[in-house]
C-alpha cells in the first residue's frame, strides 16, 4: 500500500535534516520505511564518527539496518520500562501527512465542515509496521516526522491500514463497514496469500474516503476487539521534515 510520489533524493533530505538532530546520549526510535532508512544510514554515518547513541527500532527491518549501521540497539520494554532511559526522539515516515488546513470536526468531536483536521494527524502503515511505531513514536519526547511533498495533503482520504488478530478479521471487516469503511486483506506481492505482520497479524487496508474527524475514527478503531493496532496517529507527532527538491522545509506541528 505505498504510493509515493517523492523521488529519493528528497526522502533523502528529509531524513537526514531529522538526523541531524539527534545530540549525544540520545535513546532514538528508528522508524520504518524508505524516508526513515534514510535517517537511519545518516545515524550510522554519525556513530561512525564518534556520536553516541542506542536505537530503538520499529520493525524487523529497522533492526536490521541498524545492526548493518553498527546502531547499538535497546528493544522497546528495555527503554520504556522502570529502569529504562525513555526515549528522546523518534525519526520516522508517513503515508499521508495533514496540513491543517481541511475541514473537520470541532472541538466537541462534531464534523461540521468549519474546522481544520488537526495539523500532523498521520495514516502510517503502508509497510504494516505500525503497531510498533505507534508504540515507539508515542513513548518518545519528539516525535520527528519525515516526508516528501506527495505525503503532505490538507485531509485525510488515504485508505487506513488496521492490524488484526487473525481470528478477529470477519467480525474487524464488519466493525469497518459499520463505521463507514471498506476493508481489503492486504495481500502478499511475493507470497501466496496475506501479508503477516512482524507480530503474526493479517493487515486490513480500509478505504473511508475523506477523513473528517481523525480522533474520532481513531477511538472507534481502537475499541473494535481484533484490532491490534490502526495507522491513525493523531496528537503525536512534533514536527515534520519536508524533503524537497532543493532543500528541506522544517514545520513546527
Ligand atoms: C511503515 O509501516 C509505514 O508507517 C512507513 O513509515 C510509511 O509507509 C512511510 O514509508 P515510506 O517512507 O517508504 O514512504
Amino acid at each position: 500500500m505505498k504510493t509515493s510520489g517523492g523521488s529519493d533524493a528528497m526522502k533523502r533530505r528529509a531524513g537526514e535534516s531529522a538526523a541531524e538532530r539527534v545530540t549525544d546520549g540520545d535513546v532514538v526510535g528508528l522508524g520504518t520505511g524508505s524516508t526513515a532508512a534514510h535517517a537511519i544510514r545518516r545515524l550510522g554515518d554519525r556513530v561512525d564518527a564518534g556520536l553516541d547513541i542506542r536505537g530503538v527500532p520499529t520493525s524487523f527491518a529497522s533492526r536490521e539496518l541498524a545492526g548493518e549501521e553498527e546502531i547499538p540497539c535497546l528493544d522497546l520494554p528495555e527503554a520504556v520500562g522502570p529502569k529504562g532511559p525513555g526515549i528522546d526522539v523518534a525519526i520516522d515516515g508517513a503515508d499521508q501527512v495533514a496540513t491543517g488546513t481541511g475541514e473537520g470536526a470541532d472541538a466537541g468531536g462534531e464534523a461540521d465542515g468549519d474546522d481544520p483536521v488537526p495539523g500532523g494527524a498521520l495514516i502510517k502503515g503502508g509497510g504494516a509496521a505500525h503497531a510498533r511505531e505507534k508504540l515507539v513514536d508515542a513513548a518518545a519526547d519528539h516525535f520527528l516526522v519525515v516526508a516528501d511533498p506527495s505525503k503532505e495533503s490538507p485531509r485525510l482520504d488515504r485508505s487506513v491500514p488496521v492490524e488484526v488478530l487473525p481470528a478477529g478479521r470477519t467480525a474487524v471487516a464488519a466493525a469497518v463497514r459499520e463505521a463507514g469503511g471498506e476493508p481489503t486483506l492486504r495481500c502478499a506481492e511475493r507470497k501466496d496469500g496475506p501479508v503477516v505482520t512482524d507480530n503474526g497479524n493479517l493487515v486490513a487496508d480500509c478505504a473511508f474516503g475523506e477523513i473528517a474527524d481523525p480522533a474520532a475514527l481513531s477511538a472507534t478503531l481502537s475499541s473494535t476487539p481484533g484490532v491490534v493496532e490502526h495507522g491513525l496517529f493523531v496528537g503525536f507527532a512534533d514536527e515534520v521534515h519536508v524533503g524537497t527538491e532543493s532543500g528541506v522545509r522544517v514545520d513546527e506541528l
